[in-house]
Protein backbone atom coordinates (compact mmCIF):
# COMPACT_ATOMS: atom_id res chain seq x y z
CA UNK A 1 0.00 0.00 0.00
CA UNK A 2 1.59 3.40 -0.97
CA UNK A 3 1.79 6.43 1.51
CA UNK A 4 -1.93 8.37 1.75
CA UNK A 5 -1.49 11.31 -0.73
CA UNK A 6 -4.17 14.23 -0.64
CA UNK A 7 -6.80 13.62 -3.47
CA UNK A 8 -8.94 16.12 -4.62
CA UNK A 9 -12.47 14.54 -5.87
CA UNK A 10 -15.73 16.27 -6.64
CA UNK A 11 -18.49 13.83 -6.14
CA UNK A 12 -22.41 14.61 -6.08
CA UNK A 13 -21.44 17.81 -6.81
CA UNK A 14 -19.37 18.43 -3.64
CA UNK A 15 -15.62 18.67 -3.16
CA UNK A 16 -13.78 16.71 -0.95
CA UNK A 17 -10.06 16.28 -0.08
CA UNK A 18 -8.96 13.19 1.29
CA UNK A 19 -5.72 11.43 2.08
CA UNK A 20 -5.85 8.29 0.68
CA UNK A 21 -3.59 6.04 -1.35
CA UNK A 22 -4.10 7.55 -4.96
CA UNK A 23 -3.81 4.16 -6.14
CA UNK A 24 -6.73 2.47 -4.04
CA UNK A 25 -9.71 1.96 -6.28
CA UNK A 26 -12.73 4.39 -6.32
CA UNK A 27 -15.14 1.99 -5.20
CA UNK A 28 -13.47 1.28 -1.74
CA UNK A 29 -12.99 5.45 -1.36
CA UNK A 30 -16.53 5.78 -2.20
CA UNK A 31 -17.92 3.52 0.13
CA UNK A 32 -15.10 3.47 3.07
CA UNK A 33 -14.29 7.13 3.06
CA UNK A 34 -17.28 8.59 1.54
CA UNK A 35 -20.22 6.39 3.12
CA UNK A 36 -21.46 5.93 -0.48
CA UNK A 37 -23.02 2.79 -0.44
CA UNK A 38 -25.13 2.99 -3.63
CA UNK A 39 -21.89 1.61 -5.81
CA UNK A 40 -21.48 -1.91 -5.26
CA UNK A 41 -18.47 -4.35 -4.95
CA UNK A 42 -19.10 -7.74 -7.38
CA UNK A 43 -16.60 -8.88 -8.60
CA UNK A 44 -13.50 -6.50 -8.30
CA UNK A 45 -12.25 -7.39 -11.89
CA UNK A 46 -14.46 -5.15 -14.49
CA UNK A 47 -16.83 -7.79 -15.09
CA UNK A 48 -20.18 -7.66 -13.24
CA UNK A 49 -20.98 -3.53 -13.52
CA UNK A 50 -22.34 -3.43 -9.62
CA UNK A 51 -19.62 -0.57 -9.16
CA UNK A 52 -20.74 1.74 -12.06
CA UNK A 53 -20.48 5.27 -11.33
CA UNK A 54 -20.20 8.13 -13.81
CA UNK A 55 -17.21 9.68 -14.64
CA UNK A 56 -18.08 12.94 -16.48
CA UNK A 57 -21.37 11.23 -17.28
CA UNK A 58 -19.65 8.50 -18.94
CA UNK A 59 -20.52 4.75 -17.40
CA UNK A 60 -17.50 3.81 -15.60
CA UNK A 61 -16.56 0.44 -13.18
CA UNK A 62 -15.62 1.85 -10.04
CA UNK A 63 -13.52 -1.31 -8.99
CA UNK A 64 -11.12 -0.69 -11.69
CA UNK A 65 -10.33 2.97 -11.51
CA UNK A 66 -7.46 4.18 -9.39
CA UNK A 67 -8.49 6.89 -6.94
CA UNK A 68 -6.51 9.70 -8.41
CA UNK A 69 -7.47 8.69 -11.73
CA UNK A 70 -10.53 10.70 -10.87
CA UNK A 71 -8.95 13.62 -9.38
CA UNK A 72 -10.83 17.04 -10.51
CA UNK A 73 -13.23 14.79 -12.66
CA UNK A 74 -17.16 14.89 -12.02
CA UNK A 75 -18.20 11.44 -10.44
CA UNK A 76 -21.88 10.77 -9.80
CA UNK A 77 -22.78 7.77 -8.04
CA UNK A 78 -26.38 6.84 -7.82
CA UNK A 79 -26.84 8.82 -4.47
CA UNK A 80 -26.48 11.46 -6.80
CA UNK A 81 -28.47 11.15 -8.80
CA UNK A 82 -32.01 11.71 -6.10
CA UNK A 83 -33.90 14.27 -7.61
CA UNK A 84 -37.69 15.08 -7.67
CA UNK A 85 -40.30 15.16 -4.56
CA UNK A 86 -39.87 11.62 -4.14
CA UNK A 87 -36.25 11.36 -4.28
CA UNK A 88 -35.91 9.03 -7.00
CA UNK A 89 -34.06 10.06 -10.61
CA UNK A 90 -36.98 8.70 -13.39
CA UNK A 91 -34.51 5.55 -14.46
CA UNK A 92 -34.67 4.61 -10.47
CA UNK A 93 -38.74 4.82 -10.70
CA UNK A 94 -38.94 3.27 -13.37
CA UNK A 95 -37.37 0.00 -12.30
CA UNK A 96 -39.56 0.01 -9.50
CA UNK A 97 -42.64 0.34 -11.31
CA UNK A 98 -41.33 -2.29 -13.76
CA UNK A 99 -40.31 -5.04 -10.77
CA UNK A 100 -37.16 -4.95 -12.82
CA UNK A 101 -35.07 -6.16 -9.23
CA UNK A 102 -34.97 -9.07 -7.75
CA UNK A 103 -32.10 -9.02 -5.24
CA UNK A 104 -31.11 -5.73 -6.12
CA UNK A 105 -27.56 -6.39 -6.22
CA UNK A 106 -27.26 -5.05 -10.12
CA UNK A 107 -29.56 -2.26 -9.58
CA UNK A 108 -26.88 0.54 -8.88
CA UNK A 109 -24.95 -0.68 -12.44
CA UNK A 110 -28.15 -0.90 -14.13
CA UNK A 111 -29.27 2.33 -13.12
CA UNK A 112 -26.23 4.16 -14.21
CA UNK A 113 -25.56 2.65 -17.14
CA UNK A 114 -29.07 3.65 -17.90
CA UNK A 115 -28.68 7.22 -17.20
CA UNK A 116 -25.42 7.27 -19.13
CA UNK A 117 -27.50 5.81 -22.30
CA UNK A 118 -30.53 8.10 -21.64
CA UNK A 119 -27.89 11.48 -21.66
CA UNK A 120 -26.06 9.72 -24.59
CA UNK A 121 -28.71 8.42 -26.65
CA UNK A 122 -32.41 9.74 -25.23
CA UNK A 123 -34.39 6.94 -27.56
CA UNK A 124 -32.51 3.99 -27.82
CA UNK A 125 -33.42 0.99 -29.77
CA UNK A 126 -33.72 -2.41 -28.05
CA UNK A 127 -30.11 -3.68 -29.42
CA UNK A 128 -29.02 -0.32 -28.65
CA UNK A 129 -30.06 -0.78 -24.43
CA UNK A 130 -28.80 -4.54 -24.59
CA UNK A 131 -25.49 -3.38 -25.93
CA UNK A 132 -25.00 -0.35 -23.53
CA UNK A 133 -26.23 -3.07 -20.83
CA UNK A 134 -24.07 -5.88 -21.83
CA UNK A 135 -21.29 -5.21 -19.30
CA UNK A 136 -23.92 -5.15 -15.95
CA UNK A 137 -24.85 -8.94 -15.14
CA UNK A 138 -28.12 -9.58 -13.54
CA UNK A 139 -27.97 -13.25 -12.41
CA UNK A 140 -31.69 -13.57 -11.56
CA UNK A 141 -32.98 -13.42 -15.22
CA UNK A 142 -34.82 -10.24 -14.84
CA UNK A 143 -33.92 -8.85 -18.20
CA UNK A 144 -37.17 -8.35 -19.46
CA UNK A 145 -38.34 -6.38 -16.89
CA UNK A 146 -35.24 -4.40 -17.39
CA UNK A 147 -35.61 -3.91 -20.94
CA UNK A 148 -39.25 -2.58 -20.07
CA UNK A 149 -37.55 -0.40 -17.11
CA UNK A 150 -35.54 0.94 -19.65
CA UNK A 151 -38.39 1.78 -22.30
CA UNK A 152 -40.46 3.36 -19.59
CA UNK A 153 -38.08 5.48 -18.11
CA UNK A 154 -36.93 6.69 -21.70
CA UNK A 155 -40.93 7.66 -22.31
CA UNK A 156 -40.90 9.27 -19.13
CA UNK A 157 -37.84 11.58 -19.71
CA UNK A 158 -39.00 12.36 -23.26
CA UNK A 159 -42.21 13.16 -21.86
CA UNK A 160 -41.20 15.17 -19.70
CA UNK A 161 -38.82 17.22 -21.81
CA UNK A 162 -41.69 18.01 -23.70
CA UNK A 163 -43.77 19.54 -21.05
CA UNK A 164 -40.65 21.24 -20.59
CA UNK A 165 -40.61 22.75 -23.97
FE1 LIG B 1 -16.62 -3.62 -10.43
FE2 LIG B 1 -17.68 -6.08 -10.70
S1 LIG B 1 -17.30 -4.95 -8.87
S2 LIG B 1 -17.17 -4.66 -12.26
Amino acid sequence: MAEPQPVHLHVNGQQHVLNVDGQAPLLAVLRNDLALNGPKFGCGLGECGACTVLVDGTAARSCCLPVAGVAGRAVTTLEGLCQGEDGLHPVQRAFITTQAAQCGYCLNGMVMATVALLRRNPSPSDDQVRSALSHNLCRCGTHLEILAAVRLAAAEMAAHMAAQA
